[in-house]
């Protein structure tokens, strides 16, 4: 996939060396986030997993490191910054604004979550929520930067912003060598185009590997096409990469340093991000749990590699995290809902709970719909949510109680 070019070697040059003046700025006013070896996604994947913290960083995410560094760098042309995000990038250029001493403005889709219209006014931003998507938004910013003198700050497709991502890779290499593999997500390009220039000049042996989600796969049809094309972007967990077309910088640099990108589909992100928590009692968003989901859906050669997966982000709302774990607790056969039809007579309930019990499923809800009339005569509409301990468990719960006379199917 490498086509690298003297003019990109260069430039991917240049991105290193200002990274390295972006990590005195971040250093002061961000966090060095863990670097730790994972026993169990090692064991899950066949690999030496190490995974880079990023969710602990402050704001919830890397987006504060590009922030930092780019409004570090207009600081005394502008009055002020302006930026256009639904997520973390708004957070991050809030919080760094406010760590140098500017005003921020940020434009936020009308459709933003309002935890993180909070959260950013809580760094101190003024908030403007105009428009049903990010482009009217973006446009929207880049007005008001005109009107006010302000610099807009744009979320990955500049050479500063880009430089400060690259500043997690400097950390990872500070705390780990001989890296055969590091896996990054990539919205529109500016984490993995950082990382991609510091790797290739510190450990240029390290094979980097992007990952987009099957529902986002801008990258992927670009590189196909050869140049930067547009994507339909249908709805993702990951919403931190859900961007339709790849920047024209970062595409360059990423055609010109990425080995391999891959893509994740929704249940490979749902279960990794379900895995980070039970396994690794880490909170992440969909579009950090990307690269680990990649790593464990085996898209990404692991057998016997040292390899470092980004977990870029840990901002997800709790009612999205009920959602997922109950789907993930179901996929993994730890939470069940069976139906079927049962004879309408007492002691029935009491026989089929008892059965549920013997194998330790603990029944969470019963509805018993006895007006149901697809029932047969003498029946009813018998639901049950159980927790079992195993997907075995639940399959040997339905046979059982087949064994009985009782059908169920698990819904
Ligand atoms: C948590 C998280 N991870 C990864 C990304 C992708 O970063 P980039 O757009 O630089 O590719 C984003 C972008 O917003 C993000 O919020």
């Amino acid at each position: 996939m490498q086509t690298t070019d003297e003019d990109t070697r260069r430039l991917a040059e240049e991105i290193y060396l200002e990274a390295l003046k972006a990590r005195e700025i971040v250093s002061r006013h961000a966090r060095k986030t863990p670097l730790d070896h994972s026993s169990t996604f090692s064991r899950m994947s066949g690999g030496h997993v190490y995974l880079k913290y990023e969710n602990l960083q402050k704001t919830g995410s890397f987006k504060i490191r590009g922030a930092l560094y780019k409004v570090y760098r207009v600081r005394s042309q502008a009055s002020g910054v302006v930026a256009a995000s639904a997520g973390n990038h708004a957070q991050g250029v809030a919080y760094a604004a406010r760590s140098l001493g500017l005003p921020s403005i940020i434009v936020m889709p009308e459709t933003a979550s309002i935890s993180k219209v909070e959260a950013t006014r809580g760094y101190g931003a003024q908030v403007v929520l105009y428009g049903k998507i990010y482009d009217e938004a973006e446009q929207k910013a880049r007005e008001i930067a005109e009107e006010k003198g302000y610099a807009f700050i744009h979320p990955f497709d500049d050479p500063h912003v880009i430089a400060g991502q690259g500043t997690v890779a400097l950390e990872i290499l500070e705390d780990l060598s001989d890296i055969d593999v590091v896996v990054v997500p990539v919205g529109g390009g500016g984490l993995i185009s950082g990382i991609a220039a510091v790797f290739k000049k510190l450990s240029p042996s390290t094979r980097i590997v992007g990952v987009e989600p099957e529902n986002a796969p801008k990258f992927t049809e670009s590189l196909r096409a050869g140049k930067p094309v547009t994507v339909e972007v249908r709805p993702t967990i990951a919403d931190g990469l859900a961007t339709k077309k790849p920047g024209n910088l970062t595409f360059r640099i990423v055609s010109g340093l990425v080995d391999k990108m891959v893509t994740v589909t929704e249940d490979e992100l749902a279960k990794a991000i379900y895995l980070l928590l039970e396994r690794g009692k880490v909170l992440a968003e969909g579009a950090g749990a990307a690269a680990l989901a990649a790593i464990l859906s085996g898209k990404v050669d692991v057998e016997g590699k040292r390899v470092v997966a980004l977990v870029s982000g840990g901002n997800i709302d709790l009612t999205a995290i009920y959602r997922l774990l109950i789907r993930g607790l179901a996929g993994a056969g730890r939470i069940a809902a069976i139906q079927g039809h049962v004879p309408d007579l007492p002691g029935t309930l009491a026989k089929i709970a008892s059965i549920i019990a013997s194998y330790r499923g603990n029944i969470v809800e019963v509805i018993h719909d006895r007006a149901d009339m697809e029932a047969p005569a003498w029946h009813t509409t018998l639901k049950i949510i159980f927790e079992a301990p195993s997907l075995e468990t639940v399959e040997t719960i339905l046979k059982e109680l087949e064994r009985h006379g009782y059908r169920f199917q698990l819904l």
